[in-house]
């Protein structure tokens, strides 16, 4: 099943609620939100009050994307404000495997993220616990970067292990889904698609969703290229 996760990293800080209730009524599913502490990525967002804040206006799932050293120590304040699923980074995550049982612990759905230059092998022994696999297709930090061309084919990857190894796990990415990169992005196999300046960037972010979903939409009825050739 394809969702739009619309990122509010790109979203009016002043009107989030109702840019989030408008991202909803385009037929997103999920809402990203993307957390940052300065230290694991060079910006800072925002913390568990605000997520707490946007918990009583919006009622789909809260997808919280950490990108914080220590995430073991934010982790229940997260849960607690009303995170449905959480990920955390493999590369700021030491014991990674107790990180995921803390987040399933706290009544969430753990998920693991990996960056552009990490691979999925490093992925092979945790890939059983996790709700999703969130593959960065830009560098972590910011809104409105290019798409690494290069993730499609951990997307593909990833899923074939999927299926090989017959887990469950979801497939999601995060970084540069926009018109014109969505369809390749669905042909490799990733199904929950985060969107922020896609969504948020310019107009309304009903259309935009409701647009985005189209667009991905039709590209599982074309037919799968084969990305060996993706420089
Ligand atoms: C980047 C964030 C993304 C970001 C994506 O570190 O994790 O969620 O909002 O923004 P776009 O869709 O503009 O690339
Ligand atoms: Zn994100």
């Amino acid at each position: 099943m394809i969702e739009i996760a619309p990122s509010i990293l790109s979203a009016d800080f002043a009107r989030l609620g109702e840019q989030a209730e408008a991202a909803v009524a385009g037929g997103a599913t999920v809402l990203h939100v993307d957390i940052m502490d300065g230290h694991f990525v060079p910006n800072l967002t925002i913390g568990p009050p605000v997520v707490a804040c946007l918990r009583k206006v919006c009622g789909v799932p809260f997808d919280c994307h950490l990108m914080i050293e220590r995430p073991d120590e934010f982790i229940p304040a997260f849960a607690a404000s009303g995170a449905n699923w959480i990920s955390v980074h493999q590369e700021a995550c030491v014991h990674l495997d107790r990180t995921l049982h803390l987040i399933e612990s706290q009544g969430c759905k753990p998920g693991v993220v990996i960056n552009p230059a990490t691979p999925i092998n490093t992925l092979d022994e945790i890939l059983p616990l996790v709700h999703h696999v969130l593959v960065m297709s830009v560098n972590p930090g910011f809104g409105g970067q290019s798409f690494i061309r290069s993730s499609l084919r951990k997307i593909e990857r990833l899923a074939k292990t999927r299926e090989d190894r017959r887990l469950q796990f979801r497939i999601e990415v995060d970084g540069g889904v926009h018109d014109d990169t969505v369809q390749d992005i669905v042909r490799a196999g990733a199904e929950i698609l985060v969107a922020g300046s896609a969504v948020f960037g310019q107009g309304d972010p009903r259309e935009n969703t409701r647009h985005l979903l189209a667009s991905a939409l039709r590209g599982t009825e074309q037919t799968v290229q084969d990305f060996s050739l993706v420089k």
